[in-house]
């Protein structure tokens, strides 16, 4: 293996390269690396000054992700970048840090020891740590503030976003922007600056304010955290860090950052975060399907139906560059989908999220039309009409004698069965599911629904597909409802169950929103419309058993004309904005629907309400594992978090029941299949796993092995 740290000398510049690929991340080697090096160039008696770059696509973009999955399991194997910042800040010589890319984390860390920085003008830089439940452990939270001042640190640090290198020169993070090539260009400012006393970033204590400032910044910063990062520790961690870069010398900052550190990684949420960032990356691997195996080029997608989920899927195609036919069967529809795709991006533009320019390129774009011309020389083509059989039959019976040999046809159907659509064509190993979700330019779930036919190809171009559009692509299997869905039903009748026992919407809401779900699921039913709630529950209808319980207050709301926030009421009320209204009327209707069915009321406990709404949705997960519709417990919770609102400091459903402990949730699921009945008759696999003393977790390893 070559070395990922290489020295040489340019014009008395003495040139330190990282070059440990894909990302320059400081794995072991690269900070022993640049320690040797430094040292070697600082003896140097022909070296004036000192430039780290990297080599490849970024700056160092942090630390070693798999040394933190580690740390988090041991905080005690934390990483520690101290002798070799303490020793980059005290070099006797200039050291300028070179940035293109990223520098993120680490490497921001890393460049802040640094006495200059200089950055290539696409650079950004970054501190994201709170996007995995952690904070800068590197001296961070003590170099940043003292560089860009302390309200700018609490804003880089709370948010986790990168700023560009623009904005990094404007508030002192870099010392200069430079134009062309960027090695050249650190040569030529280290010769400007060899030769004057170092600068070290410990010492400047200039921008850290005062106690009085200082509170309220703190203060908004809090208020920021609660809003943007409810119930998160990591953004409140960062802050005492922060703070204390405020009230204490430097090296008593770092000795305080190292402790909160200690306490973050030990914590719960640091643990979730970082196994949803695995967990996400870990769902491109798909058994049976090898890393290598080919996928069919898409350059040219053809969308069947510009309703919600049609319009939606052609921007998500266009934002990736992607050209689209998106075609519909009358004008006016294909009229009304083309004005709400524009509306959509006029807004977007209103709100300088991107230029006039780039709407203009996206629009060109989508091609609208009510034939299939074109079609033929589709790459792929996204069928998402309404949501019926005969209805997809019919389609794909059409696109089949049209598309060419090479063509992966999907379907984006919520519900259906993909291989009963795939046999309405002559080429089943070529038809898959792509479930979007809504709005599908936004949301980042797909689930891929792979039937019983589709070939590796095709499986593996949907998931270089959903990574192109910037999605995240989950292989699920094709049962009814799939994987999200699947539990979603069980969860939002279980929640209604409760309602008639005692609860009103807005307890259930809450205790859900407490827990951290984006949405409690009163409030998510409303937005999608008790009207389509009905029809499901309607459809389900058959597979209930004879005695079941079936929640009793969703027809009625129904029956009322309670369609949801389309007509301003339907568990709750709403006015010209959208928050829900409690509303007194319901309540009423609750209570006297319970009466009338001789159903007790009591005062329910959030706890309980969690329970109930949550292990229920755990149990489905289980069953899902076992009968393979979902790969991983982790793909569930992969499904959960970008789909579904779950909160990513849980670390999704299955992770949060190993949280718990099964054994717990084992003992809870058992009283409530005594207390209510088959409906939550335990899963096998999770009595298997309770038994055992083992978890979800431990499952996935298995399988991996
Ligand atoms: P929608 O009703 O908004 O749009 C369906 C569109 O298909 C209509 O504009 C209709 O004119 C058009 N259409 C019907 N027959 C056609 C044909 N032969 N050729 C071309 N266009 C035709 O429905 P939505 O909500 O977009 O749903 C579409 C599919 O996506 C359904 O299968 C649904 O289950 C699924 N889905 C919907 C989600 C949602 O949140 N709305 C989420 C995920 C999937």
């Amino acid at each position: 293996m070559t070395q990922p740290v290489a020295l040489s000398t340019r014009d008395g510049v003495a040139i330190i390269t990282v070059d440990n690929p894909p990302v320059n991340a400081l794995s072991p080697g690269v900070p022993e690396g640049i320690l040797t090096a430094l040292e070697t160039a600082e003896r140097d008696t022909s070296v004036r000054a000192i430039v780290l770059i990297c080599a490849g696509r970024t700056f160092i973009s942090g630390a070693d992700i798999k040394e933190l999955e580690e740390a988090a399991r041991n905080p005690a194997a934390a990483p520690d970048l101290h002798p070799l910042l303490t020793r980059i800040e005290d070099c006797a010589k200039p050291v300028i840090m070179a940035i293109h890319g990223m520098a993120l984390g680490g490497g921001l860390e890393v460049a802040m020891a640094g006495h200059y920085r200089v950055a290539a003008a696409e650079a950004s830089v970054g501190a994201p740590e709170v996007n995995l439940g952690i904070i800068p452990g590197a001296e961070g939270t003590q170099r940043l503030p003292r560089l860009v001042g302390v309200a700018a640190a609490v804003e880089m640090c709370v948010s986790g976003r990168p700023i560009k290198a623009a904005q990094a020169l404007q508030m002192g993070l870099i010392d200069r922007v430079i134009d062309g090539d960027l090695l050249s260009g650190a040569v030529a400012f280290a010769g400007e600056i060899a030769g004057q006393p170092v600068r070290k970033t410990r010492e400047q204590n200039q921008k850290l304010g005062s106690a009085s400032e200082n509170a309220a910044i703190f203060a908004a910063g809090r208020a920021q955290a609660g809003k943007i990062r409810r119930n998160q520790t990591a953004p409140l961690a960062v802050l005492e860090a922060l703070e204390a870069a405020t009230t204490l010398p430097f090296d008593q900052g770092c000795k305080k950052e190292r402790e909160i550190v200690r306490r973050v990684l030990a914590g719960d949420q640091a643990k979730a975060m970082i196994h949803i960032f695995f967990a996400e990356r870990a769902v491109a691997r798909v058994p049976g399907i090898p890393k290598e195996t080919a996928t069919y080029p898409i350059a040219n997608v053809g969308i069947i139906g510009a309703g919600t989920m049609g319009g939606g899927i052609a921007m998500a195609c266009a934002n990736a560059g992607i050209s689209v036919l998106l075609k519909e069967t009358e004008q006016a529809a294909l009229d009304r989908g083309m004005a709400g795709i524009r509306k959509n991006y006029d807004s977007s533009v209103k709100k300088g999220r991107f230029s006039q320019a780039v709407m203009d390129q996206r629009m060109a774009l989508i091609h609208p039309q009510l034939t299939y011309d074109g079609f033929d020389k589709a790459d792929l083509i996204i069928e998402a009409v309404f949501e019926s059989m005969p209805l997809k039959k019919q389609i794909f019976g059409e696109i089949d004698k049209i598309a060419k040999p090479d063509c992966v046809l999907a379907s984006n159907t919520s519900t259906l069965d993909i291989d009963e659509i795939a046999a309405a064509t002559s080429r089943p190993h070529m038809v898959i599911g792509l479930h979007f979700f809504s709005p599908a330019h936004v949301m980042r779930l797909v689930e891929i629904v792979r039937g019983k036919h589709p070939s590796n190809e095709v499986v593996a171009t949907s998931l270089a597909i959903a990574k192109r559009l910037g999605k995240v692509g989950v292989v699920v299997g094709n049962c009814r409802g799939f994987v999200g869905n699947r539990m979603m039903l069980p969860y939002m009748r279980e929640a209604q169950f409760l309602v008639e026992e005692g609860s009103t919407p807005e307890q259930v809401d809450k205790a859900l929103t407490d827990f951290g779900m984006a949405m409690g699921i009163f409030a998510v039913d409303d937005m999608g419309g008790i009207d389509l709630a009905y029809r499901v529950k309607q459809e389900y209808a058959y597979l209930r058993k004879p005695g079941e319980r079936v929640p009793l207050v969703l027809d009625k709301l129904y029956e009322m004309g309670r369609l949801g926030q389309k007509r301003g009421m339907g568990w709750y009320r709403y006015d010209e904005g959208r928050a829900p209204i409690p509303d007194p009327e319901v309540h009423a209707l609750i209570e006297k629907t319970a009466n009338d069915a001789g159903i007790a009321r009591r005062t329910i406990t959030p706890e309980e309400i969690i329970e109930r709404c949550v292990y229920i949705m755990i149990n489905e997960g289980a069953r899902i594992l076992e009968e393979g519709h979902a790969q991983r417990a982790a793909d569930i919770d992969v499904i959960y978090c970008t789909g579904y609102g779950f909160p990513g400091y849980r670390g999704g459903p299955m992770w949060y029941a190993d949280t718990v402990g099964l054994k717990k949730v084992y003992a809870r699921v058992q009283e409530f299949h005594k207390l209510y009945g088959h409906l939550w008759e335990p899963a096998p696999l999770l009595k298997k796993l309770a038994d055992e003393g083992s978890s979800f977790a431990a499952w996935d390893a298995q399988k991996e092995k």
